[in-house]
């Protein structure tokens, strides 16, 4: 008997932990939307990119894995590892990991990270944004998306080599309070060839652009969206000299490089790391 009283006691408590979880998880959502509203009020020059995102939410919904699967599978038909395509980048020559070559850059590199009080975006392919920038002799070049900077250090490590410059495009993670920590891993003496625009693409582009021109290396690596995306592949191809080349990362999120290749008739290079692709065309 005492026990069929405690089952219902149970059955009746875990009834209400039940309720109460889900009346708690639209409070929680509510408090992050608050949360994310006010970090955008306190930044005016996010505003535009507030606007856009409240359009984004109402209008585009789907535009972040529009195409996933046909994306996913185009992928992995075509893929190659990092090594291989740097292998044939470097015309076979075997290539030492970034990670080795520079390694005290790195370890304190990490150490930053690892006491860096709020969680962003990690590294993609480093290596290959290294032996691109190697590959196309880099003077000029740019990224969109920087977090940490792992990508900004792996491009400056070889850019900076010729005393080129590096521009980057970034905007916080909004409700994360991280702005003092965006590219945080790349060391002082790397900063004077790197200019950081701390804006949304769409603001930041356009600035970048009074000051330079034309690239030899571009990589993208912010709006993930299929519709951001496919607004800025056009804007940054234009921009990228003759003899350079492109990277995208995380391209099996949508299709929508895999729609910009064929739509192009380009032959993208795509690299699978880490359960990943990044893909990769060169201008001819
Ligand atoms: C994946 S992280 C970049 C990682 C970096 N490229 C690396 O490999 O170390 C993406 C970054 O892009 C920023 N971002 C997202 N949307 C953006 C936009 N529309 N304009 C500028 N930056 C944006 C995010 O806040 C974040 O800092």
């Amino acid at each position: 008997m005492a026990e069929i009283r405690n089952l219902m006691n149970f059955i009746s408590s875990s009834k209400k932990l039940y309720i109460c979880v889900n009346q708690f998880k639209p409070m929680k959502q509510l408090i992050e939307i608050v949360k994310i509203l006010f970090a955008y009020l306190i930044r005016p020059h996010l505003w535009p990119e507030l606007f856009r995102k409240i359009y984004k939410n109402i209008f585009q919904r789907s535009s972040a894995t529009k195409g996933k699967v046909l994306a996913e599978n185009w992928c992995a038909e075509k893929a190659v590892s990092q090594q291989f395509a740097i292998e044939q980048l470097a015309e076979n020559k075997e290539f030492e990991k970034i990670e080795d070559r520079y390694s005290d850059i790195f370890k304190k590199a990490k150490e930053i990270e690892q006491n860096t009080p709020v969680k962003m975006g990690g590294a993609g392919a480093l290596d290959l944004i290294y032996y691109l920038c190697e590959y196309t002799q880099a003077e000029n070049a740019l990224e969109t998306g920087v977090a940490y900077g792992w990508s900004s250090l792996a491009a400056l490590l070889s850019i900076s080599k010729r005393n080129g410059m590096l521009y980057s495009s970034d905007m916080p993670y909004l409700g994360a309070d991280n702005d003092a920590f965006v590219g945080c891993v790349v060391p002082e003496n790397l900063r004077k060839n790197w200019k950081l625009f701390r804006y949304a693409d769409r603001e930041s582009l356009p600035k970048i652009f009074k000051e330079q021109n034309e690239f030899d290396f571009i990589h993208y690596d912010s709006d993930k969206t299929y519709n951001g995306r496919m607004w800025a592949y056009p804007i940054l191809w234009k921009k990228l000299k003759t003899g350079g080349c492109f990277m995208s990362d995380d391209i099996s999120d949508n299709s929508a490089f895999m729609d910009y290749c064929i739509q192009n008739n380009f032959e993208p290079l795509i690299v699978g790391f880490d359960g990943k692709y990044a893909g990769v065309i060169f201008k001819k």
